[in-house]
């Protein structure tokens, strides 16, 4: 059985009369240990997706089952439960809290697991070497570049020790050095520490670190086959534009 099963997912929200539908029976399986890059034009659906399978948001229809449990269906309270045992989540802009130094970031999420201050403390040490940012724990936020936050938010996702890291564009912000260094730091977590990562992104170099690429449109899953066809009759549509142009060209030559 996959660690994530979507079976005919939907999300769906009205407005006045409308209804809109970011997630339209979605069809997944991610298997533990898994890398998976998910692409998409804005609007397809992606951070609609990453946020249910983080238990942050709920589903309107089908099933959500992840490790044996029916996400879907648990209260709130055991929700948050859940997802503080099993998810770390990354964003885009980071999300640190400006008043708290790197070190008290990263050992926010330990405050809600019953551990002893010793425990605690060993945790965030941990998790902060592993980014490689041990040396800036009393650093605030403003005080880092980029990159520099970035792994603040890895180290904060991971000192749970959860089995699945959402990252939601994790390098959108970042140069492309950066965006690189971030893109091995993942790698790391998963061939490493065996870490689920579902990550969305916009960049085609940072998809080639993960193991499988999907693509979203519209709130549905299009095939690879599906997408090949349709990128190819994109380039004979703007080999066909550029046809006249080429021609002048070779007139004028
Ligand atoms: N809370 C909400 N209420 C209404 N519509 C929403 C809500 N959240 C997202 N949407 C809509 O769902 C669609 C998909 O959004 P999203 O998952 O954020 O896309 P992506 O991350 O691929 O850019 C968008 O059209 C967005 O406007
Ligand atoms: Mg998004």
């Amino acid at each position: 059985m996959a660690l994530i099963e979507c079976r005919r997912l939907t999300k769906a929200y009205k407005k006045g009369d409308a209804v809109i539908t970011p997630l339209h029976e979605l069809d997944l399986d991610v298997e533990a240990g898994d890398f998976l890059a998910l692409m998409g034009p804005s609007g397809s659906g992606k951070t609609t997706l990453l946020n249910l399978i983080a238990g942050i948001d709920t589903p309107t229809g089908g099933q959500l089952r992840i490790g044996g449990a029916d996400i879907a269906t648990l209260s709130r309270g055991r929700l948050a439960d859940w997802r503080s045992e099993n998810v770390g989540y990354i964003f885009q802009l980071y999300n640190l809290v400006p008043v708290l130094t790197a070190y008290e970031n990263v050992e926010l999420p330990l405050l809600l697991h019953k551990l002893s201050g010793k425990e605690r403390h060993e945790r965030v040490q941990t998790a902060m070497q592993l980014v490689g940012i041990a040396d800036r724990h009393d650093h605030y936020p403003r005080q880092l570049s980029g990159g520099q936050e970035q792994r603040v938010a890895i180290a904060r996702a991971i000192v749970t020790d959860p089995r699945i890291i959402v990252a939601d564009e994790p390098t959108g912000d970042l140069d492309a050095e950066s965006a690189i260094a971030i893109m091995n730091l993942l790698t790391r977590l998963n061939k490493e520490l065996g870490k689920t990562l579902i990550m969305v992104t916009h960049d085609a170099k940072c998809a080639t670190f993960a193991r499988r690429s999907l693509h979203l449109e519209k709130g549905r899953l299009v095939e690879a086959g599906e997408l090949a066809e349709r990128r190819a009759e994109e380039s004979r549509a703007s080999r066909a534009q550029a046809q006249p142009h080429a021609q002048t060209q070779g007139a004028l030559a």
